[in-house]
């Protein structure tokens, strides 16, 4: 038997230790969230996309009577820039819940999944700025893979 691991690395910041573009895109995803139509769930959520050219992409989550036709916040701002000829590479996506729930809540494993396609599409990897909803502490995540370590590839289906 041979154990396999992979450290992860993810900081925690407070909303001052950010840096002011960060902070703008921090609150755009939290104003994102005011567009959520989650009459199903709910759970508003929020996404605000940066790009290389400073042009900001939002998204919110988007639900619909047939459940599973719905979409993620996040999934929603990444086809959005993907619709709109990605005008330059993606820097960072903030996501951020409305709800005053007791933890970090993670983009799930789909909108990881898609993440990680935008982000073996581009020259670099993006960092994923995740917004804790009661408490002044924000994730920093340097490229997906700090949050999905194994994702499938467009290379595994050859
Ligand atoms: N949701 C997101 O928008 N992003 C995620 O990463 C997880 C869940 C949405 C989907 C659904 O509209 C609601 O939150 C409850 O699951």
């Amino acid at each position: 038997m041979k154990k396999i691991q992979k450290s992860l690395e993810l900081s925690e910041y407070s909303f001052k230790e950010l840096s002011p573009t960060y902070q703008n895109l921090v609150q755009k995803a939290k104003g994102a969230f005011e567009s959520s139509y989650s009459p199903y769930s709910n759970f508003p959520v929020g996404a605000a996309l940066l790009l290389e050219n400073s042009q900001i992409i939002l998204g919110s989550n988007q639900e619909n009577a047939a459940y599973p036709s719905g979409l993620c916040a996040e999934r929603v701002a990444l086809f959005n820039y993907g619709a709109n000829q990605r005008p330059t590479e993606i820097v960072a996506i903030a996501v951020a819940v409305k709800n005053p729930i007791d933890s970090f809540a993670y983009p799930c494993g789909s909108c990881l999944q898609v993440i990680s396609e935008f982000e073996n599409n581009q020259s670099k990897e993006f960092e994923i700025i995740i917004s804790h909803p009661k408490e002044d502490k924000y994730l920093i995540c340097k490229g997906v893979s700090n949050l999905l370590p194994f994702s499938f590839k467009k290379e595994n289906l050859i």
